[in-house]
């Protein structure tokens, strides 16, 4: 890309943030690490990449980052393990270390190090502990791993076996012998990140959970001003719209694109047409989430309404669950359907393809997204559904 588009910078809040993740109170569990949760298209990434980032930098810290959806065809636990090799890969030092640690005996004098990163990772010689803990002696800096869509690495096996590691490098990196790892995990669905911390055999227990906050008025006066309309925008008329539209950046983007060239807009007129493309625009992107969820079969659909209504404590085969199946079914006149473990693993596999549901490692299943609920609610399928007893 020749240039990137422009963006709002929070500074303020990187460094503040930044700030509490490096400063650990005593006994405070945010040693664990902390979690920022956010809806999709917030703009979550993109503080983490420009604003935090640096701000961690800045306070001289070692910033690793892995966006574990960057490729959904990679294994979460290969991502945490190849973001790590690259940062050693970039420390001489580091890479000289690793290779007298496993023994290598011939290091050229002057020449390079003939060490290969492969032999770096989960169930190899040398262990992201002892990388880390290299990497930390070396360059005697606090070393921060910023995952992005973290609950992706509860999906696999080697992803969690990645959070173990990380958090027994966590544990040895910040007794008093080392400089100290901090881990900063961003989700975009707070039910999922969850499923990290809430378990004590969860590698984050008791971190804590912080809503990161959503683009301010601020980001809308700074918006109005570049937006380089024919006609000008007035803040306090497209906040409104903004919170409406759930804070999504892209979506008055989107509008502005629709006026652009649009010269028979006056001032007068102008901002009630962006504010009708913002709507218009929202409106758009859920039909298309409601188009999927009309077009499941009735078995899909009792299975995905009985999801949300019992969210965290959803168990998929248990008997008061398949009674709520059977439940929704008949609401539908769907009495010929069969609701039994076969097929409602397979409605579930189904939900998981149209990327509705979302499945951890053993078994656990979320809501993909907290729009899907939303489009569920207001179209009244969640009433009705309730579990018997609390
Ligand atoms: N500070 C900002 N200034 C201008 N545009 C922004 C800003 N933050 C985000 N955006 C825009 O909003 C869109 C979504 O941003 P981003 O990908 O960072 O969000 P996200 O929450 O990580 O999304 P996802 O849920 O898909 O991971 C992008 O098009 C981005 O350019
Ligand atoms: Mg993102």
């Amino acid at each position: 890309m020749s240039h990137s588009p422009e963006l709002f910078h929070r500074p303020e809040l990187a460094e503040r943030i930044a700030r509490q993740v490096l400063t650990v109170a005593v006994g405070s569990a945010a040693s664990s690490g902390v979690f920022l949760a956010a809806p999709r298209r917030t703009g979550k990434s993109t503080f983490l990449r420009e604003d935090l980032r640096p701000a961690f930098e800045r306070a001289d810290a070692l910033v690793v980052y892995a966006d574990l959806w960057a490729n959904p065809t990679a294994d979460p636990g290969e991502v945490i393990v190849a973001a790590i090799r690259a940062m050693l890969a970039t420390n001489d030092g580091v890479v000289m270390r690793l290779a007298k640690a496993s023994g290598l005996s011939k290091i050229a004098i002057g020449g390079a190090v003939n060490f290969d990163l492969d032999r770096v990772g989960l169930s190899k010689d040398i262990s992201l502990t002892d990388a880390l803990v290299a990497l930390s002696d070396e360059i005697e800096q606090v070393i921060v791993l910023v995952i992005d869509e973290a609950q992706h690495a509860i999906t696999t096996d080697a992803g969690i076996a990645a959070l173990f590691a990380l958090k027994a490098a966590r544990d040895e990196l910040n007794s008093t012998h080392h400089h100290g790892l901090r881990l900063v995990c961003t989700g975009s669905n707070r039910d999922k990140l969850a499923m990290l911390r809430n378990s004590k055999d969860q590698a984050f227990y008791g971190a804590p959970m912080v809503d990161f906050p959503m683009l301010g008025k601020d980001f809308i006066a700074w918006f109005c001003e570049k937006a380089a309309l024919p006609f000008p925008l007035p803040p306090e008329r497209i906040w409104p719209v903004f919170v409406a539209a759930g804070y999504r950046p892209e979506l008055l983007g989107a509008a502005a694109d629709t006026l652009r060239f649009n010269f028979d807009v006056s001032a007068d007129t102008g901002p009630d047409r962006f504010v009708d493309a913002v709507s218009q625009l929202a409106t758009e992107m859920n039909q298309v989430q409601r188009k999927v969820i009309r077009s499941l079969t009735p078995i899909q659909q009792a299975v995905l309404r009985v999801m949300a209504v019992t969210g965290s404590n959803y168990a998929p085969f248990e008997a008061a669950t398949m009674a709520l199946y059977r439940k929704g079914l008949l609401e539908v006149a769907e009495d010929d359907v069969k609701v039994d473990v076969p097929n409602v693993q397979q409605a579930l596999i189904a939900l998981q393809e149209k990327k509705l549901v979302w499945r951890a490692a053993r078994g656990v299943y979320a809501i993909e997204e907290q729009a899907v609920t939303d489009i569920l609610a207001s179209d009244g399928l969640l009433t009705g559904l309730e579990p018997a007893s609390e």
